[in-house]
């Protein structure tokens, strides 16, 4: 069988994504009673960080090591990558090593040139245009607070980012509505919501968005590589700030989530997290079950 890799949430099939959330769920319950529960005993994760990270560092190494497994951090500082060996060679070789990889980098043409020539399973860990991971995370979370999201409306509010991009990758694979609210110059890319346009309507106004929204959530205004753009940033999305105010105009059972690090008094209020209606806390926790049960999946297959 070839090996499959999880590139963006379109490598597995609706009723995969909805085995993974469910046995990230069963996992969790495991780790919470102490059941020790080593199925990959000596088998390495290569873990390559071009960007910055705590939640998916912390995760995968604590899952490997939790799975009886070894991650083994790599940085470009380090390592030959950073000194331009090109990607094939470098994935030919650290495939032959290891179990499986794990990639966080700006562009997404590297993670697909790093699978096409791998060995063994390739995971993104984001780029520039996905974020797929923090999607079972977010999907794991709804399910534990809410239930089953089909058919349920989500609210995207700020950036049509990385994240907004694995939301609407989402909104097909799970089945739900997403509105996303987004100032003119900060829409995610058209491609994709135009071959997702049952699923995904793209509004100005984060209060018509928010409308019967379920699920409301954000991320920062200048992601990792635009460092530069900040204070234009800052500018174009003021009144794009979630606030519980915002949250009062969403569905009654709304919850709010937000992947982090947050910018409290930029995309949220100084309060939104010490809501009530904040699962982010949660939903950070969940990047640790959701991803074990996606290692695995793969592990496994
Ligand atoms: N949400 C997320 O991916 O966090 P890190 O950048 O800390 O890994
Ligand atoms: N959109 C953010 C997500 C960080 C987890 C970024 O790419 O920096």
């Amino acid at each position: 069988m070839s090996t499959r890799h999880f590139l963006t949430l379109n490598d597995l099939s609706p009723q995969e994504l909805q085995e993974v959330v469910q046995r990230a769920i069963e996992l969790k319950r495991m780790q919470y009673e102490g059941e020790l529960y080593e199925p990959f005993k000596n088998q390495v994760m290569a873990m390559i960080f071009e960007k910055a990270s705590t939640r998916t560092r912390v995760s995968f190494e604590a899952g490997m090591a939790q799975f009886g497994g070894h991650a083994m951090f790599l940085s470009p500082r380090d390592t030959q990558l950073g000194r331009g060996e090109p990607i094939s060679d470098s994935a030919r070789v650290i495939s032959s090593m290891v179990d499986i990889v794990m990639i966080r980098t700006f562009s997404h043409a590297v993670v697909e040139e790093f699978a096409r020539h791998s060995s063994v399973p390739v995971i993104n860990a984001l780029t520039d245009e996905f974020h797929p991971c923090q999607l079972l995370a977010d999907m794991q979370t709804f399910a534990e607070q809410r239930g089953s999201i089909q058919g349920k409306t989500v609210a995207w509010i700020g950036d049509g980012n990385n994240m907004c991009s694995s939301y609407i990758n989402a909104a097909c694979q799970f089945d739900f509505q997403l509105n996303v609210a987004c100032p003119e110059g900060f829409e995610p890319d058209a491609e994709l919501v135009q071959a997702n346009a049952d699923r995904v309507k793209v509004l100005r106004d984060p209060v018509e968005a928010v409308k019967d929204a379920s699920l409301v959530v954000t991320d920062v205004w200048a992601s990792m590589g635009q460092e530069e753009e900040q204070q234009q940033r800052e500018q174009a999305f003021a009144g794009y700030q979630v606030s519980p105010a915002l949250m009062d105009r969403a569905a009654e059972e709304a919850i709010f989530m937000h992947c982090l690090p947050a910018h409290r008094g930029e995309e949220i209020s100084e309060d939104m997290l010490d809501d009530p209606r904040s699962v982010a806390f949660d939903e950070a926790e969940n990047r640790l079950h959701a991803q074990k049960a996606l290692i695995e999946f793969l592990l496994t297959r």
